[in-house]
């Protein structure tokens, strides 16, 4: 099984398999949406298994809620525990001070409530994600319907006064149709290619009518894990500065699908 993973995807599984040693008995955990948090949920089910680790987990997603389901974790909705010890979720992009692009997947608007309402976040991401200034990856921003080429409007004004290199908006599709959101909104993602000042293009963005929330994630994240094909593992921790280095076997534990069809 192992040798049918590609290099990136051994990439994210070892990213995934080292964030899980953060998770202490009896945590109350966020799990992310995307690939790399899918790998992050079957390692943490393992665990659950073969150690008897008692958590209780907080979906950003149906996907991921449906996933932690099927392989037996204890999911509970955010209301029921409203704060929670750490989240480990994905990144589309992260850069020297650990901001992010989240949204790829269409989650980021969960994705950042659950993350803001935990004690810590640990990002997992392959290396290539990593860059020196954020916005090659387009920046998804979840709008509501109703007037949704109203706001797509004022976004495109607004981004002239802002230090973005290019101002290309276009409405994610599913096939020839609109992709909703879990919660029923729509994503625009702006192809901006240069964000050359994150924390004020997120808050400028928020105040735009019918603009539900973006995915800008800034002073969000605490710790990132960057995985690498060979099985290299970084641990970088902004708060404290701390990095390590270490390996994961990038070979996959036989009973990592144990649960799954
Ligand atoms: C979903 C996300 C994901 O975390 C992000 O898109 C990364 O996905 P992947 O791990 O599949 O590369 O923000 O909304």
């Amino acid at each position: 099984m192992a040798d049918d993973l590609s290099p990136i995807d051994r990439a994210k599984y070892v990213a995934a398999r080292r964030s899980v040693d953060f998770v202490q008995p009896g945590m109350k955990l966020g799990l992310g949406t995307g690939s790399t948090a899918a790998w992050m949920v079957r390692c943490l089910a393992e665990r659950v298994r073969e150690e008897g680790l008692a958590v209780t987990c907080v979906a950003t997603s149906t996907r991921t809620a449906d996933l932690g389901r099927e392989l037996g974790l204890k999911m509970i909705g955010l209301d029921e525990v409203k704060w929670l010890d750490l989240t480990i979720d994905g990144a589309d992009e992260f850069d020297a001070n650990l901001h992010l692009i989240k949204g790829g997947g269409a989650a980021l608007l969960q994705e950042k409530i659950v993350a803001t309402a935990s004690d810590r976040m640990v990002v997992i991401a392959d290396a290539a994600k990593e860059v020196a200034q954020l916005g090659a990856f387009p920046l998804p921003v979840e709008v509501v319907r109703f007037g949704w080429q109203t706001t797509k409007a004022l976004i495109e004004e607004t981004l002239y006064s802002l230090d973005v290199l290019s101002r290309d908006v276009t409405m994610r599709m599913v096939q020839d149709q609109p992709l909703l959101t879990d919660e029923g909104h729509f994503i625009l993602d702006l192809n901006l290619q240069r964000i050359g000042n994150p924390r004020q293009l997120a808050l400028v963005l928020n105040q735009i009518p019918g603009v539900v929330e973006n995915g800008l994630f800034v002073d969000i994240c605490d710790v990132v894990v960057i995985g690498h094909s060979d099985g290299r593992v970084t641990v970088r921790d902004i708060t404290s500065g701390r990095i390590e280095d270490g390996t994961v076997d990038p070979a996959l534990g036989t009973n990592i699908f144990a649960d799954l069809d």
